[in-house]
């Protein structure tokens, strides 16, 4: 099939673009000496999970239990749920371990220490358990500074009902870096900081058997990860309009995911013409607007993915998309019923939007992979 024949919108894969993603991280993180465990909730999709996989363990990052029941119902059994626990989880993460799916969880407080022993006491199980730290995006995990950490880590190790896992930590931050040079020191300082936690606890006696750590940014732009065991980045199998932005990849590394839709509506007079694509099929990220205040809300690309230059996303309500038009001459090469591709400022949010993907093998509609473990 061709792009041409498709409903609208739909969700693409490029095949191609997707494995050479894969295939780089797989080769960074070898090259760095870390596991690499990536991150599914970008895509959700047991077939992407596997490219990501080959020649690798096949131990995999989930943001939810209904992410972490699907793959592990698809044979992956080594899963690391990355949320604080939520404790309305605590049963089912028990079954999935005791069905012999192992559910690393996190947790950053007493107050999760002790839900988690009696849940483990009450069902005969250790829970496999990560102390979240904090490197300095202050969203979770605990202060690295401080000696209570030290206590509650302390407290993990000791505990009947729990395995002390290790520490992971998250550098949100370099988010909002403005380049690779920014992102390389966001990555130095997260692993400088993990490493130097984690001597601080083997100097306290506690055991500290995995120190995990990377965001997509971070583990694009890192030249070093010692001290650090492995690395869980997701968003680097699609890649999108921002990390393109803040220098994680190229724009066509971004091809790998974008979003079909087609010209619906021509405004001349007002330079605009309209998509039907709106904030479902696309996500109201407003992208790296600290890099460029007028990125738009996607880049506007044909269909063999050139982006156009001229174009802007200006808008988007449920299922529409505006775009700014800046000259005239485009409303030609985008005729009406005519379909334009979107690279999504964020692909994590926008994918979330499908529940299946139409696979492109040399810009031709060759399969279509199914979405696991939406809400
Ligand atoms: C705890 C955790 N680990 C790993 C990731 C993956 O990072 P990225 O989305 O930058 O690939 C995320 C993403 O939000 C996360 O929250």
């Amino acid at each position: 099939m061709t792009l041409k024949e498709l409903g609208t919108p739909a969700a693409l894969v490029d095949l191609d673009t997707l494995e050479r993603n894969c295939v780089r991280m797989n080769e960074r993180a070898r090259r760095l000496g870390v596991t690499l465990r990536p991150h599914v909730k970008t895509h959700k999709c047991v077939e992407i999970a596997r490219i990501q996989t080959r020649g690798h363990s096949g131990a995999l990052t989930v943001s939810t239990m209904a992410e972490a029941r699907a793959f592990a119902a698809a044979g992956f059994n080594d899963l690391t749920y990355a949320v604080p626990v939520p404790f309305h989880a605590i049963p089912e993460a028990a079954d999935l371990l005791a069905r012999g799916t192992r559910l690393n969880l996190l947790l950053d407080s007493e107050g999760a220490l002790r839900e988690l022993e009696a849940a483990g006491s009450a069902r005969g199980l250790r829970f496999p358990v990560f102390l979240k730290v904090d490197c300095g995006y202050h969203r979770a995990g605990v202060d690295p500074e401080r000696e209570e950490s030290v206590g509650l880590a302390r407290a993990l190790a000791a505990s009947l009902h729990l395995e002390f896992r290790g520490i992971l930590t998250h550098s949100g931050q370099a988010y909002r870096c403005a380049g690779a040079e920014e992102a390389l020191a966001v990555a130095e300082h997260e692993r400088a900081v993990m490493a130097a936690f984690a001597e601080k606890l083997r100097s306290a006696g506690v055991r500290v058997p995995e120190v995990s750590a990377g965001s997509t940014p971070a583990c694009c732009a890192a030249r070093d990860w010692s001290g650090v065991t492995e690395i869980r980045p997701g968003n680097y199998a699609f890649f999108d309009a921002f990390q393109a932005a803040v220098g994680s990849c190229a724009l066509e590394d971004a091809l790998a995911f974008t979003v079909l839709a087609t010209v619906i509506g021509h405004y001349p007079e007002r330079g605009a013409l309209l998509l039907d694509a709106g904030a479902l099929a696309l996500s109201k990220d407003p992208g790296a607007t600290h890099v460029d205040a007028r990125c738009g809300l996607g880049v506007l690309c044909d269909e063999p993915g050139r982006p156009i230059p001229g174009t802007r996303l200006t808008s988007l309500s449920q299922e529409h998309g505006r775009v700014a038009v800046s000259d005239p001459s485009l409303f030609a090469r985008m005729p009406l019923g005519s379909k334009v591709r979107i690279i999504p400022n964020h692909s994590c949010l926008a994918a979330a939007c499908f529940g299946s993907y139409v696979v492109l093998k040399d810009g031709r509609a060759d399969g279509k992979w199914d979405t696991v473990g939406r809400r």
